[in-house]
C-alpha cells in the first residue's frame, strides 16, 4: 500500500465541518441543499442544466434542446448561440462592474498590472481585430506559447471572441514538443513572447518557436505574433514575425463584435498526455464548457462578488484555462495571475502576493504544498494571510499530512479546503466539496459536483464494494465533457469508452484513475491506473518519455516508470538498454536526460536512468512495469514472476 493509501485510511473518520458563518452566506449552505440539487440534476439533467444555462449565461440565441446524447457523443444546448468572451467581458461592462479589477497580474520581477473589465475588454478587442487582420478566421487554430503574463489571457479571449480555436502550449515544453502540437492542430498563427521570467532567469520562448518553425517545421504557420516581455534581443523575421504592440497600436480603441458561436463549436484544443507516445488534442465545446466552468467556480469555490481568486496553475494547463481565465471571468470575479514560481531562493513569494493583493481564495497543487512544507512555515507565518477564506487543491491526490499542514499553516484553521478531482478531459471540477455544505476529510475529494454521476466499478462496469479499489468512471454526460480527440476520433473511443464496454445501455467514461468509496460514499482517488504518471502535478505519458529516449542513437529500448517522491508525488525513472557500441557512463546518463529535455521539456527530465542489459518482459514481449516500479521504489518484487521470458533479467536488474 502506498504512503498515501495508509495515511488516508488513518484519516478517514476525521471530519471537518463547514464553518457555520460560511454556510450561512454560502451559495450552497447545507448538505441537504447539495443533495436536493444533485438529485434533481440526476433525475432531470435537461431541466437542471437548461435552467442554469438560462440564468447564468448570456445567449445570442436560445437552444432548441439541452442535451442530445448519442452515446458516447453528447451535444449540449443544441442550436444555441453564445460567445464565451462576451460572457467573460461584455456582460460585465455595467456601471457597477466595468471598473472592477478583472485581472490582477504580478510579474516575477515585482511589476504589477491591474486590468479592469473595461480595460481587459478593450485589449481583447484590439487583439481580436489584429488577429482578423492577420487572416485568422472562425475555426482557424491559433497556437499560444506565452509566459504567465496578461497577454496570455488576452490572446485566449481574443481567439474566442472571433471564433478561432486556441491551442495553448505550456511554456515549459521544448521546441520539439511545441512543433508536434502546432502541426497536429495545423495552427495558422503562433502567439509568443521574446521571453518570460522563471526563477530569476529568462526563458527564451521566441527562440523555441524559431527552432520549431525552422526548415518548414510547421508549414501551416504563416505569422508569429511576438509580445515584448523581457526586452532581450531576439531573431526577428520581418516576413513572418509581427510585434504585438505594433498591431495593438494599429487597432487601438477599436471595437470587435463577439462572434455568435454555435454551442457545440469547439472553443479550444488542449494537448494532454495519454498512454501512447503522442499527446492527444482534447477538444472542448463552447456552450457546455462555458456553463460548467462558470458554475463550478461559483459553487465549488463559493465565489462572491468581493473575492480575489487566485489559482496558481499555468495557463498552459486545463486548470489555468478553467480557473484563471474562463470560470472566474465569466462570473465577473477578480482573478490573479502570477508569473513567478516558488523556489528556495524566494520561498515566501506566493505569500507576498496573497498579502499584497488580499487574496481570499487560493487554489494550488499538492506538490506546491509539500514544497512549502519543506521550505518551512516561517515564510507564510511572516506574512498576513488573514484575507484568505477558502483553499483549494488540484492535480494529484493530496496526502493527509500535506492537507493538515495547508489547513493549519496557510488556512489558519479557519479556511475549508476544497480538494477538486478532475482532468483536462472533464473541463471542470467533478468531485469536490462545496465549502458551505460538505464536511471534508483530509485526502478525499469527497462527493460529486451536482449532476455528476461518478462511480467506482470493475472492468465489467459493476460497482465495487465499500472501500474496495476500482476504476473511477462517470456514468452520465456532463456539459464540459471532452467532445473528441482532435484529428483522432478513434482515440476518443478507445481511450475513454472502450475500456469498460457499455452494459444494458449504460456507458462508462473511463477516467484512467483508480479510486475507492468509503462508508459515507466519499471518493478517495488513488492515482492513475494506466501508463500515465503525475510528476509535480504535470501529467506525462511514460510512452512519451520512452519515445524521446529511443530517439537517441545510443538507446535500443527504454521503459519509464514513476517512483514515489516526497515533493513531486512521483518522479521519472528510466530503464535503458544500449546499442552495442555504447557503454553506460555518467556522461551518457547526463546526455540522455538532456535529450529528453530537448524532446519534451524540463518537466520530463528523468530523475534517474538505470542502464540494464535487458528489460523484464513477458513471453509475448510486453514489458512488466510492475517489476520496474518496485525496483525503482527500492521495494521487493512481489507477485508472479513466472510469466517472465527470462527470469535472470531480474537478478541483473537488482545488480
Ligand atoms: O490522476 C488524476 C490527477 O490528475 C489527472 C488529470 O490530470 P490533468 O488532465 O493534467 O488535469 C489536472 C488538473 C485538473 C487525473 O486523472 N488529479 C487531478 N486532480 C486530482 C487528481 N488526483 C487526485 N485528487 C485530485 N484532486
Amino acid at each position: 500500500m502506498s504512503t498515501i493509501a495508509i495515511e488516508s485510511s488513518l484519516q478517514e473518520d476525521r471530519l471537518f465541518s463547514p464553518p457555520p458563518n460560511l454556510s450561512k452566506t454560502a451559495r450552497i449552505g447545507s448538505l441537504e441543499e447539495y443533495q436536493r440539487l444533485h438529485d434533481r440534476a440526476v433525475t432531470d439533467p435537461e431541466e437542471f442544466w437548461g435552467e442554469l444555462a438560462e440564468n447564468e449565461l448570456h445567449w445570442f440565441q436560445k437552444w432548441e434542446k439541452v442535451l442530445d446524447w448519442q452515446p458516447p457523443y453528447a451535444r449540449w444546448f443544441v442550436g444555441g448561440k453564445l460567445n464565451v468572451a462576451y460572457n467573460c467581458l461584455d456582460r460585465h461592462l455595467t456601471p457597477e462592474r466595468r471598473d472592477k479589477p478583472a485581472l490582477i497580474w504580478e510579474g516575477e520581477p515585482g511589476d504589477t498590472r491591474i486590468l479592469t473589465y473595461q480595460q481587459l475588454h478593450r485589449e481583447v478587442c484590439e487583439i481580436a481585430n489584429a488577429l482578423k487582420k492577420l487572416g485568422v478566421q472562425k475555426g482557424d487554430r491559433v497556437g499560444i506559447y506565452l509566459p504567465m503574463i496578461p497577454e496570455a489571457a488576452i490572446a485566449m479571449l481574443a481567439c474566442v471572441r472571433i471564433g478561432a480555436i486556441h491551442s495553448v502550449v505550456f511554456g515549459g515544453f521544448s521546441a520539439e514538443a511545441l512543433k508536434d502540437r502546432l502541426n497536429d492542430a495545423r495552427a495558422k498563427i503562433v502567439i509568443t513572447a521574446d521571453g518570460g521570467w522563471r526563477k530569476g532567469a529568462i526563458v527564451h520562448l521566441k527562440h523555441q518557436v524559431d527552432v520549431a518553425l525552422a526548415d518548414g517545421g510547421v508549414p501551416s504557420v504563416e505569422t508569429v505574433l511576438v509580445v515584448k516581455r523581457t526586452g532581450q534581443p531576439i531573431h526577428f523575421d520581418p516576413d513572418r514575425d509581427r510585434w504585438w504592440d505594433d498591431l495593438q497600436e494599429e487597432f487601438a480603441d477599436t471595437d470587435c463584435p463577439a462572434e455568435p458561436m454555435d454551442a457545440e463549436d469547439p472553443i479550444f484544443i488542449l494537448y494532454t498526455s495519454g498512454t501512447t507516445g503522442k499527446p492527444k488534442g482534447v477538444v472542448h465545446a463552447t456552450g457546455g464548457y462555458n456553463l460548467y466552468t462558470h458554475i463550478t467556480t461559483k459553487w465549488a469555490f463559493d465565489l462572491q462578488d468581493t473575492d480575489i481568486f487566485w489559482c496558481t496553475a499555468d495557463v498552459g494547463w486545463i486548470t489555468g484555462h478553467s480557473y484563471i481565465v474562463y470560470g472566474p471571468l465569466s462570473n465577473g470575479a477578480t482573478t490573479v495571475m502570477y508569473e513567478g514560481a516558488p523556489s528556495t531562493a524566494n520561498p515566501g513569494c506566493l505569500w507576498d502576493v496573497v498579502e499584497k493583493h488580499r487574496v481570499t481564495i487560493f487554489y494550488t497543487a499538492p506538490t506546491a504544498i509539500r514544497l512549502f512544507m519543506k521550505l518551512g512555515e516561517e515564510f507564510p507565518n511572516a506574512r498576513d494571510l488573514s484575507s484568505l477564506r477558502l483553499l483549494g487543491s488540484v492535480g494529484e491526490p493530496i496526502n493527509p499530512t500535506a492537507w493538515m499542514w495547508y489547513y493549519r499553516v496557510i488556512g489558519g484553521e479557519r479556511c475549508p479546503i476544497v480538494d477538486t478531482w478532475w482532468q483536462t478531459e472533464t473541463g471542470g471540477a467533478m468531485l469536490t466539496p462545496l465549502p458551505g455544505a460538505t464536511p471534508t476529510k483530509p485526502g478525499s475529494a469527497t462527493l460529486p459536483f451536482p449532476g455528476i454521476v461518478a462511480d467506482v466499478v470493475d472492468l465489467d462496469g459493476n460497482p465495487v464494494g465499500e472501500n474496495e479499489g476500482g476504476y473511477l468512471v462517470v456514468k452520465q454526460p456532463w456539459p464540459s465533457m471532452i467532445r473528441t480527440v482532435y484529428n483522432n476520433p478513434d482515440r476518443y473511443l478507445s481511450t475513454y469508452w472502450d475500456k469498460i464496454p457499455p452494459k444494458d445501455g449504460q456507458w462508462f467514461y473511463f477516467s484512467g484513475d483508480g479510486a475507492r468509496r468509503d462508508k459515507d460514499g466519499y471518493f478517495w482517488v488513488m492515482g492513475r491506473v494506466d501508463d500515465v504518471i503525475n510528476v509535480a502535478g504535470h501529467r506525462l505519458g511514460t510512452m512519451e518519455v520512452e519515445s524521446a529516449l529511443v530517439s537517441h542513437p545510443a538507446v535500443t529500448e527504454a521503459a519509464v516508470v514513476g517512483k514515489p517522491s516526497d515533493i513531486k508525488g512521483e518522479e521519472i525513472v528510466a530503464f535503458v538498454t544500449l546499442e552495442a557500441d555504447y557503454t553506460p557512463s555518467e556522461d551518457l546518463e547526463k546526455d540522455l536526460k538532456q535529450h529528453v529535455v530537448r524532446e519534451i521539456g524540463a518537466l520530463a527530465r528523468p530523475a534517474a536512468i538505470q542502464f540494464t542489459e535487458a528489460l523484464p518482459k513477458t513471453r509475448s514481449g510486453k514489458i512488466v512495469r510492475r517489476i520496474l516500479r518496485a525496483l525503482a521504489a527500492g521495494e521487493a518484487v512481489t507477485g508472479d514472476t513466472s510469466t517472465l521470458e527470462d527470469r535472470s533479467v531480474l537478478d541483473k536488474l537488482r545488480g
